[in-house]
């Protein structure tokens, strides 16, 4: 444990369940201040203060951010984390599915941005880390609508970066591989056989094994941390090798 965090104030959305819980803890951890924007509460009881917010929603969001400038007048951190998925290729999905996958994963990132940061503005290291996807980079089958979300969250955070560099605020993203958390506990549970699904999802991963949300939380902190004040704009993959990597079979 370092002094890095001691003091900072942060908001994780998605702060429930799988990374952006992980993100919480190791944070509170660190001695910082936790908002967790989060439809529900999930397991954040003690580790965070929940701030039921639904970043699908403008007007939730406004709320949210409100309820957080009553109680502290300075955000550090923003890790815009929360984010829903889609199966299927794009001769399954609706307009609906569309719009409800953007609305969340990418307008959730910037409409959380804009609404929090006259809050960052006023910290001295301020730093934003969005959680994207190695669905960004790498062609998975069908997940047609969450890559296409997740590639735009990647160009998002390089235009936040851009337009947020003078004001001395930091924007990266990191995009994990396929990650033991909740959300893909679900989707086996969902499989025909789950188990067969468990370790195709595995083998697909060079390490042979999925990623941890501690992993990818590690990373979202090493971004967010004060002490990486040249780090602006970049990408930080923790897949497991899976969007580098090719391996003989
Ligand atoms: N699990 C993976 O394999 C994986 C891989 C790459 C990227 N990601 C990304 O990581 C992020 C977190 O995923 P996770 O696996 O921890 O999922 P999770 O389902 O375990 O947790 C997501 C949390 O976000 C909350 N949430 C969902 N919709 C919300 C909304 N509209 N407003 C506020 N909160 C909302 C949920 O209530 C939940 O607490 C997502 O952006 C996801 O795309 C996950």
């Amino acid at each position: 444990m370092s002094n890095d965090f001691k003091g900072l104030n942060a908001i994780v959305t998605g702060a429930g369940s799988g990374i952006g819980l992980a993100v919480a803890k190791k944070l509170q951890l660190e001695g910082a201040t936790i908002f967790g924007f989060d439809i529900t509460l999930g397991e954040m009881s003690g580790v965070a203060t929940w701030v039921e917010c639904d970043v699908g929603d403008s007007a939730s969001v406004v709320r949210a951010i409100a309820k957080v400038a009553a109680q502290v007048g300075v955000i550090d951190i923003l890790a815009n984390n929360a984010g829903v998925g889609a199966v299927g290729s794009v001769l399954d999905a609706t307009d609906d599915e569309w719009a409800r996958v953007f609305n969340i994963n990418v307008t959730g990132i910037a409409r959380v941005t804009a609404a929090a940061y006259s809050l960052l503005k006023k910290s001295t290291t301020p730093s934003i880390v969005n959680t994207c996807s190695v669905a960004a980079t790498v062609g998975l089958p069908k997940r047609a609508v969450y890559s296409a979300s997740k590639g735009a969250v990647m160009s998002l955070t390089l235009a936040m970066a851009a337009d947020f560099v003078k004001e001395g605020v930091r924007v990266n993203c990191v995009n994990p591989g396929t990650a033991d958390t909740p959300w893909v506990a679900r989707l086996l549970a969902a499989a025909s056989d789950p188990v067969a699904e468990r370790k195709a999802l595995e083998a697909r991963q060079p390490m042979g094994r999925l990623v941890s949300s501690d992993e990818v939380a590690n990373a979202i902190l090493y971004l967010a941390n004060p002490q990486q004040k040249s780090t602006t704009g970049t990408v930080l993959a923790v897949d497991g090798g899976i969007g580098g990597l090719r391996l003989p079979q």
